[in-house]
């Protein structure tokens, strides 16, 4: 059993048979004119993920490819906005994207998600989620320091002040990606260039073919 899908969960959905769709996964594929992925992007509050993400989908869009963006802030507002920092709300806030981007690729889209997804264990139960589907995952490499100096929404100044606790890389973990597949560093090259980088990996293993 998943350690992600509770008895009551399992017991709620037990009696449910799934309806097959009638416009395959393969014909909107077809009519898009590219793959459906998930660019999972992970790192720190501050680390550039929303910004490199939404530069992305910016490329992509103008490309003429369909394409969206998960905000971690912005998804907290509505869907997860029950959850809050503990390591099991993290957990939750990651399995309930999971399934939302395995929806967006299943609609053939290119989807960007941009959480801190701290424990590698989420992210790779994401990835076993989306089965045969491209999962990517994006580790947008900045250093603490780096963010702290940034600090776009005085989140830890905050946290350094005990006025935010479990904030991520101050008393809460970040688990870097071991073997992602695209490693951008922020701290030496500016977001254009981060987010070509995404654009040609998904070209290098043509996942668009768009010029
Ligand atoms: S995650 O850890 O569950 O993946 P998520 O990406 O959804 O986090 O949300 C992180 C954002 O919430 C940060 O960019 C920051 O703006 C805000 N935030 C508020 N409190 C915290 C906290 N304790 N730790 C990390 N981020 C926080």
């Amino acid at each position: 059993m998943s350690p992600y899908k509770t008895i009551e969960t399992q017991d709620k959905s037990s009696d449910v048979v799934w309806h097959q769709a009638s416009v395959s996964h393969l014909e909107r594929v077809a009519a898009n004119g590219h793959q459906g992925a998930v660019l999972w992007f992970t790192g720190l509050s501050g680390s550039g993920k929303s910004t490199v993400a939404n530069a992305v989908d910016k490329m992509l869009h103008d490309l003429g490819c369909k394409s969206y963006v998960l905000d971690g802030d912005n998804v907290r507002h509505g869907l997860n906005g029950d959850l809050g920092f503990s390591d099991s709300d993290r957990v939750e806030n990651i399995r309930r994207i999971g399934e939302v981007a395995k929806l967006f690729v299943d609609a053939g889209l290119l989807v960007s998600t941009a959480f801190i997804s701290p424990f590698a264990a989420d992210r790779q139960m994401v990835r076993h989620l989306l089965k045969d589907k491209p999962f990517i995952e994006v580790f947008i490499d900045t250093p603490l320091e780096v963010c702290e100096q940034r600090d776009p929404k005085g989140l830890y100044k905050k946290a350094r002040a005990g006025e935010i606790k479990q904030f991520t890389g101050i008393d809460s973990a970040y688990e870097s990606p071991k073997t992602p597949e695209i490693h951008v560093k922020t701290a030496t090259q500016d977001v254009q260039q981060s987010a070509q980088q995404v654009v040609d990996y998904l070209r290098s293993k043509q996942l668009i073919t768009q010029v």
